[in-house]
């Protein structure tokens, strides 16, 4: 019997395993030729990728055993996933026609995918000005960890002259952190960063009051010289030795926002990694709250906030950088890049367009 023909499609699968403690490179993934059968079946959609996010969550994926209870570990010579956003191109799904633009957390990385409607949301592109990627990134999981991490974690209050540390600034989330700190109350907020650039970009674009390298400065003493007052509320997207020194600055009754602690992601620690005693002593000490923070346990606000991170960014207030490397075929190296630090805002990588 003949083989069925299908579509020709290119993807990406997980090659090999950089290991626990390793330090991921692109050559963990590889790009490869697969096909598709040429029907949609009922209820299924057939899409064009867009764009694909790469995250630091995906490091646990690497891993045969990711350590959480919520995220899957990527299968050796499967193709990967993550969040994406595409164009559908055929449908034989009620909620979706040629042409909508739809969004998964569980985008597979390949150029045209066959998916089950149900696992797709349809998008607005007039929210974001037509900006579809944003969708990935501001007004999508991004935004939403750092509004929602803000909102259920930080106990930000209008007027109360809080002072705002966020960590990994000029991240993804960090950048939007910082930001909406000041949009929901913080009279001041300071960001570290790893780059000159990066800190001049924090002030001069995002509206921080300042920014310190942590690989050239002193942490510790421009922290003191920065946030006279102590530290209220500290967005933490990194953990290990830069998190110590600034909970060594907070305040009493003051905020971690435990967002990420990316310093820790190539170590085979459990999540979140514990506090060394003398920084653990500080925080009960000074009744300092470091409560875990997962986004995707606050979805029924996943709506409401979407549309306030939209209005924000059509209002000029929330202001978006993207790093856009192209091609499916460089999706592994974006994804090293930006475990390294070389992405300033999100890493998004454009497909097709
Ligand atoms: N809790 C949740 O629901 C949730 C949701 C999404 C993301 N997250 C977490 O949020 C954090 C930020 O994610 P993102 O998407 O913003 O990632 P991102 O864009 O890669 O930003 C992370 C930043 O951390 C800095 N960084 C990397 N390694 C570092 C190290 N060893 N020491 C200090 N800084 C380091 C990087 O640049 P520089 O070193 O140059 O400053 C980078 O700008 C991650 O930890 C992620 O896991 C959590």
């Amino acid at each position: 019997m003949a083989a069925k023909a299908g579509m020709i499609i290119q993807r990406v699968v997980l090659n090999s395993r950089p290991g626990k403690n390793g330090v991921p490179v692109a050559e963990n993934f590889r790009l490869e030729q697969s096909t598709i059968p040429d029907t949609v079946q009922e209820g299924q959609v057939r899409v064009r990728t867009l764009y694909l996010s790469v995250d630091p969550y995906m490091r646990c994926r690497m891993n045969e055993d990711t350590g959480s209870d919520y995220l899957l570990p990527w299968q050796l010579s499967e193709v990967a996933d993550g969040g994406g956003i595409g164009v559908v191109e055929e449908s034989k799904h009620h909620n979706f026609a040629k042409g909508d633009i739809v969004t998964s957390f569980n985008w597979p990385w390949q150029t045209v995918a066959i998916l089950d409607g149900s696992l797709l949301q349809k998008v607005v592109p007039e929210l974001v000005n037509g900006r579809l990627s944003y969708f990935l990134g501001a007004a999508g999981l991004t935004g939403l960890t750092a509004l929602l991490g803000i909102r259920e974690k930080g106990h930000v209050t209008v007027g109360a002259n809080q002072t705002m540390v966020v960590s990994g600034a000029a991240g993804a989330c960090g950048s939007l952190a910082g930001q909406i700190g000041r949009l929901e109350g913080c009279s001041r907020v300071v960001g570290i960063a790893g780059t000159d650039e990066k800190c001049s970009i924090l002030v001069s674009e995002m509206g921080f009051d300042a920014a310190i390298n942590y690989k050239t400065g002193n942490v510790a003493q421009q922290l003191r010289e920065l946030c006279p007052g102590g530290v209220d509320v500290y967005f933490d997207n990194v953990g290990g030795d830069i998190s110590d020194t600034v909970i060594s600055q907070m305040n009493q009754n003051s905020h971690i926002i435990l967002c990420g602690q990316i310093s820790q992601y190539n170590k085979d620690v459990p999540y979140p990694p514990p506090l060394p005693p003398g920084t653990e002593k500080i925080q009960k000490e000074r009744n300092i709250t470091r409560e875990r923070f997962l986004v995707l346990n606050y979805m029924d606000k996943q709506e409401a906030s979407i549309l306030q991170l939209c209005q924000w960014i059509q209002e000029g207030k929330l202001k978006v950088r993207e790093t856009v490397v192209e091609g499916l075929a460089n999706i592994g190296a974006a994804f090293q890049s930006m475990m390294n630090g070389g992405n300033i805002g999100k890493q998004i990588v454009l497909v097709s367009k």
